[in-house]
């Protein structure tokens, strides 16, 4: 893991503003991103604003039923994923083609990336941490492992 970059966002509008900002980045060279926190923490959240500033016209809604939401409407193809029901299914079910998701300038979100062995994981990707801090406050932290990821959170600076 290299570069790492936090954010305090004070209330939601705060956490739109940096998902605006990613997804201008991403939006040129797609991205591979595992998100991390705790339940409501944010992760959806997130990448309902990423994917509404990609310009996605369908409704954005939480993978964690259906493990993978795929949009296409947008200015680069969205592959979101939710690991959390895999804890117990086997992660076996979809691992294999995570790593595949990572080819060409596509967006792939995966929340809840601890329940995939790395070793199924690309190697390049955007590692974003989301911190409960109260009701309307959130740490977003941005880290990276790989030279792709890395020019994205220098963007990001
Ligand atoms: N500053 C903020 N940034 C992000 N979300 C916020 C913020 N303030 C309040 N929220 C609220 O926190 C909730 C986050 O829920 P969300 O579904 O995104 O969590 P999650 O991390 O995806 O959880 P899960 O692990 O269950 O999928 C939303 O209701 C959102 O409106
Ligand atoms: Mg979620």
């Amino acid at each position: 893991m290299n570069n790492m970059i936090s954010f305090l966002c004070h209330n939601i509008s705060e956490t739109e503003k940096i998902a605006k900002k990613f997804a201008d980045i991403i939006s040129e060279t797609g991205a591979f991103v595992c998100l991390h926190g705790d339940i409501g923490a944010g992760k959806t959240a997130f990448t309902k604003f990423v994917c509404k500033h990609l310009n996605v016209q369908q409704k954005v809604t939480s993978p964690s039923f259906v493990i993978l939401n795929e949009y296409k409407s947008g200015k680069i193809p969205v592959y979101h994923f939710d690991l959390y029901r895999l804890e117990n299914e086997g992660i076996s079910t979809i691992s294999e083609e995570l790593s595949e998701y990572s080819e060409g300038k596509i967006l792939t979100m995966v929340e809840w990336a601890e329940f995939s062995p790395d070793t199924e994981l690309p190697f390049d990707r955007v590692i974003v941490n989301i911190k409960f801090l109260s009701d309307t406050e959130r740490e977003i932290s941005f880290s990276s492992i790989g030279k792709k990821s890395a020019n994205i959170i220098n963007k990001l600076v």
